[in-house]
């Protein structure tokens, strides 16, 4: 039986578990970051926390006599990613990354798109605007910088210390989120401009879609460098990559 080690928190990790729990083959554990307060149900065992480093995560894969490591981590999650990568080539258990495609501008957008946090809160501008932050809540803070503009920032789990600006308001909630709720959620806040990952993927798309449609700005943090591994864009396409990787090598040192 093959113990496949799935590093999560997005839903396509928990779907992978879901089309994997059932296989008689198959050993399946997912690992969570342990980040949200209230993680949602995985239909295979989890483990939770860090694995301190490459060096951690190696150490983890040889101990549990791990077959293969599906990064099946957010896009912005880059030193899990590189952490994996590393980890996999040294003790040479195959890797593959399950990633969403990016999402792409098409006509009716008005996108910004930027490198990093620091460029987002530069591409606001100095003028005050009504600002949806829509980016996790790990680098909000990095918005009290730009004190002039009103915030509504969602999240999952509450921010905390809340940001230091005079004008903020928090919701907190967990995706997906339709088209439909997210244009009500831009009108209702008079929102101005977006501030967005690009995610990729349907769950978290409706905003981008809803700002489209309002004439909104949206200012777009690019992907951060992700290592260079074999990836699968969809669940379907990691499955099958699962299905037709070789055997672990007798030499591989695990
Ligand atoms: N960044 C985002 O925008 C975003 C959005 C949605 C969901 N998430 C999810 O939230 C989690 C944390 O994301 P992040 O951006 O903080 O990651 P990160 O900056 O790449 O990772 C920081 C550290 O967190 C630990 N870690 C991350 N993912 C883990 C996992 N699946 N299992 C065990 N440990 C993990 C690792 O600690 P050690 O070095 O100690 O092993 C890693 O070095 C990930 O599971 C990611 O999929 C992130």
């Amino acid at each position: 039986m093959r113990h496949i080690l799935i590093l999560g928190g997005t839903s396509e990790a928990r779907q992978l578990a879901g089309r994997l729990a059932d296989r008689r083959d198959l050993k399946v554990t997912l690992s969570l970051a342990g980040r949200t307060a209230h993680p949602a149900a995985q239909p295979v065992p989890v483990r939770v926390g860090g694995f301190g480093g490459a060096d951690g995560l190696a150490a983890y894969l040889a101990d549990q006599r791990i077959d293969v490591l599906v990064d099946a981590t957010h896009p912005y999650a880059a030193t899990m990613a590189a952490h994996a990568a590393e980890a996999a080539a040294r003790t040479k258990v195959p890797i593959v990354a399950l990633r969403r495609k990016a999402w792409t501008a098409i006509a009716g957008d008005n996108w910004t798109e930027v490198d990093d946090i620091g460029g987002a809160v530069a591409a606001l501008g100095a003028t005050p605007r009504r600002v949806f932050l829509a980016i996790g809540r790990k680098e909000v803070g990095a918005f009290a910088a730009a004190s002039q503009h009103d915030y509504l920032i969602r999240s999952v789990d509450p921010v905390e210390p809340p940001l230091d600006v005079p004008r903020a308001a928090y919701i907190v909630a967990r995706g997906p989120f339709s088209e439909g709720d997210e244009s009500a959620l831009l009108k209702q806040h008079r929102i101005e401009v977006v501030v967005a990952k690009n995610s990729g993927g349907k769950a978290t798309k409706g905003k981008i879609a809803a700002a489209r449609a309002l004439g909104i700005k949206v200012v777009m943090l690019r992907r951060p460098a992700l290592p260079d591994v074999p990836a699968a864009d969809t669940v379907q396409d990691a499955v099958a990559w699962l299905d037709h990787v070789p055997a672990p090598s007798a030499d591989r040192g695990v």
